[in-house]
C-alpha cells in the first residue's frame, strides 16, 4: 500500500483541499480561471448526490481528513469514516473533537504559510467516528449502512474488486451508494491486471448491477493546490446507485 498519504506535505494538501476557504486556496492577489473556482468544495459536492432525507448510518470509505464524513452528518445520525492513512485519521479525529489543526500551505520551495483547519460550522462532531482501516479488508462486524460514500478511492486500491464485492453487504436494501473516481489508474497503486479492461463506468456497472441500479452518472471537477502556482485540476466520474 502506498505510503504517500502519511507524509506531512500530503496531509497539508488534503487539509487545505477539504477545509480551506476559497481565499486560502485561490488567494485574491491573482486572477484565476473560473473553472478553478468551480472545482472548489469537491468533498461537499459528492455528498450532495445523496438524497436529502434523514437516515441512521453513513459510511465514508477512503475518507482522508474527513470533510465528506462531516457533511454526511447533516442527514445521518452517525457516520463512520475509514481511511488507511494513520496521519489522515489522526487529523480527522482531532477535528471532530473540536480541535484546531495547524498545517503549512506550500507557496514554493521551502516557503510556506501557516493555516489552521477547523470542523465546519453546524457539524456535530459527536455524530462522527473515524477509524484507520483497509477498504479491501473491512471488519466482518461493520454492519450495514443507509449511505456509503467512496470518493477517489477505487483507483487507489491494490485490488478494487475486493471492495466492489463487499459493497452489497455494506449498503442496506433501499440504501444509497456514491462512488466517485477520476479513473486515474496507475501501477503505483493498482497492478495493471486489476485495471478495468473496458471503460470504468462499464466495468463498475458489470460488477454492481446485480445488486444496485444506477440512478445517474455525472462529472465533478476537483482542485488540489500543490504550490502557489501548481494545482491538480481533475474531473471525477460520480456514479449514484440504489441498493435493490
Ligand atoms: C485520492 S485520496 C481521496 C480522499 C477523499 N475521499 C477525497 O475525495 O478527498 C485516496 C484516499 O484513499 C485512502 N486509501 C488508499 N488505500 C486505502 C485502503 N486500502 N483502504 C482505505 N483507504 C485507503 C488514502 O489514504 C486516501 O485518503
Amino acid at each position: 500500500m502506498s505510503e504517500i498519504y502519511e507524509s506531512p506535505e500530503i496531509l497539508s494538501e488534503y487539509l487545505l483541499f477539504h477545509y480551506g476557504t476559497p481565499e486560502e486556496i485561490l488567494p485574491g492577489d491573482r486572477e484565476w480561471p473560473a473553472g478553478m473556482r468551480d472545482a472548489l468544495d469537491f468533498p461537499v459536492r459528492t455528498v450532495g448526490h445523496f438524497s436529502s432525507t434523514s437516515v441512521s448510518r453513513g459510511l465514508d470509505l477512503g475518507c482522508a481528513v474527513g470533510r465528506s464524513a462531516c457533511e454526511m452528518t447533516r442527514t445521518c445520525d452517525e457516520v463512520l469514516g475509514i481511511d488507511f492513512s494513520h496521519a489522515f485519521i489522526r487529523a480527522a479525529g482531532l477535528l471532530k473533537e473540536g480541535n484546531p489543526v495547524p498545517y503549512e500551505r506550500c507557496e514554493e520551495a521551502a516557503r510556506t504559510t501557516r493555516l489552521v483547519a477547523r470542523i465546519p460550522m453546524g457539524i456535530d462532531g459527536g455524530r462522527l467516528l473515524f477509524r484507520q482501516g483497509d477498504a479491501m479488508n473491512l471488519p466482518e462486524d461493520l454492519g450495514a449502512f443507509d449511505r456509503v460514500h467512496a470518493a477517489n478511492l477505487i483507483c487507489r486500491l491494490l485490488d478494487p474488486t475486493r471492495l466492489l464485492e463487499r459493497l452489497p453487504s455494506l449498503v442496506k436494501p433501499g440504501g444509497e451508494l456514491v462512488l466517485a473516481t477520476p479513473c486515474t489508474w496507475l501501477e503505483e497503486f493498482t497492478p495493471r491486471n486489476h485495471w478495468p479492461v473496458t471503460n470504468t463506468l462499464d466495468w463498475l456497472s458489470a460488477r454492481l448491477e446485480r445488486d444496485f441500479s444506477l440512478l445517474r452518472s455525472t462529472d465533478e471537477p476537483f482542485l488540489i493546490r500543490e504550490t502557489a502556482r501548481k494545482f491538480q485540476w481533475t474531473t471525477s466520474l460520480v456514479t449514484v446507485w440504489h441498493r435493490s
